[in-house]
């Protein structure tokens, strides 16, 4: 895979794949803009080269119709205000009318495509799409690491339209960062998963188990490998069906000799409501009709040691339901104790990034990967379209 550093830039037309999915309020204001400035240096960079620069992103899921609420208008404003430079949104990203306006462009003009979602043919990998957005182009730039799990026709198939092609300076220190972590880590590796289901970590939890040397499971999906080993866990959230993968997983990291941590005590609650009357409890005993939501003080002292003396640290996932006050409190903790620790920490995903802001910990994490889907993908072990197309 080629980098934006080995393209030739100067005065040609540049199409660059970002992730401007960012959220927005009801105002249509954008409440984080992090997606966006994290592609900054490689927008900088195109103009600094004089090239031409036309963006294109998602927003959203509008399921190939032309919704005004995933529009990237606000997007194009930001964008103008970050790079100090006219910023003009395409009312489309394909046909007769693009195509005119970027025929117009001067070298250092920038234009943003209208959402690719608009049209179903983005999300269909469709080759007549692909190739229109290819021929607004002379050369391709993918930095949108946080959507390159999908292959879709501007991640994936338009790619192949290009002979000049390679990552931007983002996508290219998400995979660096990654790789530092899992494939050529400073042991002890110690992965800290959490979040609200097994069935969607599984891939994840499976191939770590291969490469960690601790992993520290929290979360309500704790809940499901607890109960496969007999524990009662209440009325918590648990994927009954997945009892067996689980005692099985436990089986295959003993035997791996990597070493599991579960929870050992909870912030127990009577129903899923921030003011639910709570109850600290041990694993064994959660009360009947009650339901684990965050893990308890012993689990944060026995995670926390756990995460002391690592060199790598990986995490993807809550510890409990953090978003509600009352459940926050051991999520909180692991925030400082990854923030604390002198390991290289790197964190995935929207809900843990989340944390690590409410912590207040961004800037003592060595990395916030922008991406949770592919982030995810990362650690089930799969390589992500996004860079399988640049390298073809
Ligand atoms: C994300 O927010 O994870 C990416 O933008 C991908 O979005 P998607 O899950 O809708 O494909």
């Amino acid at each position: 895979m080629k980098s934006i550093r080995d393209l030739k830039l100067i005065g040609r037309r540049i199409l660059l794949r970002a992730d401007f999915n960012v959220p927005m309020d009801d105002q249509r204001c954008i409440t984080d803009d992090i997606r966006i400035r994290m592609v900054l240096p490689t927008l900088q960079h195109c103009l600094k080269e004089n090239g031409k620069l036309i963006i294109c992103s998602h927003m959203g899921r509008p399921k190939g119709q032309c919704v005004e609420e995933f529009s990237l208008a606000p997007v194009a404003r930001h964008l103008e205000t970050l790079l100090g430079v006219v910023v003009k949104l395409a009312p489309d990203c394909v046909g007769e009318g693009v195509e005119a306006m970027v025929s117009k462009m001067a070298d250092g003009d920038v234009l943003l495509l209208e959402n690719l979602r608009f049209h179903k043919e983005e999300t269909e990998n469709d080759v007549t799409f692909s190739k229109q957005l290819a021929n607004l182009a002379d050369v391709y730039i993918n930095d949108a690491f946080a959507v390159s799990h999908r292959a879709h026709a501007s991640v994936a198939g338009g790619a192949a339209f290009f002979t000049e092609k390679g990552a931007g300076f983002l996508l290219e220190t998400e995979i660096d960062f990654f790789n530092k972590a899992m494939r050529d880590p400073v042991r002890p590796l110690v992965a800290l998963v959490g979040g609200a289901k097994v069935s969607s970590k599984l891939g994840a939890l499976s191939n770590m188990l291969d490469t960690v040397d601790r992993m520290i499971i929290g979360g309500a999906m704790a809940n499901t490998f607890l109960k496969s080993i007999g524990v009662d866990v209440g009325n918590s959230k648990v994927e009954d069906d997945l009892l067996d993968t689980a005692k099985e997983f436990i089986e295959n990291a003993d035997a791996k000799g990597v070493k599991l941590y579960l929870p050992v005590d909870f912030v127990a609650a009577e129903s899923f409501k921030a003011d639910a009357v709570t109850k600290h409890v041990t694993f064994r005993d959660i009360p009947s009709g009650w339901m684990a939501l965050d893990i308890g003080p012993a689990s944060t002292i026995l995670f926390g040691e756990a995460l002391q003396d690592a060199k790598t640290i990986i995490w993807n996932g809550p510890m409990g339901a953090f978003e509600m006050d009352a459940f926050a409190r051991g999520t909180m903790a692991l925030c400082h104790s990854v923030a604390s620790s002198h390991a290289l920490s790197i964190v995935g995903g929207g809900d843990s990034n989340a944390a690590v802001k409410k912590a207040g910990e961004e800037k003592n994490i060595s990395y916030m990967s922008t991406g949770g889907g592919a982030f995810l993908t990362l650690m089930e072990g799969k390589t992500l379209p996004g860079c399988e197309a640049l390298a073809q």
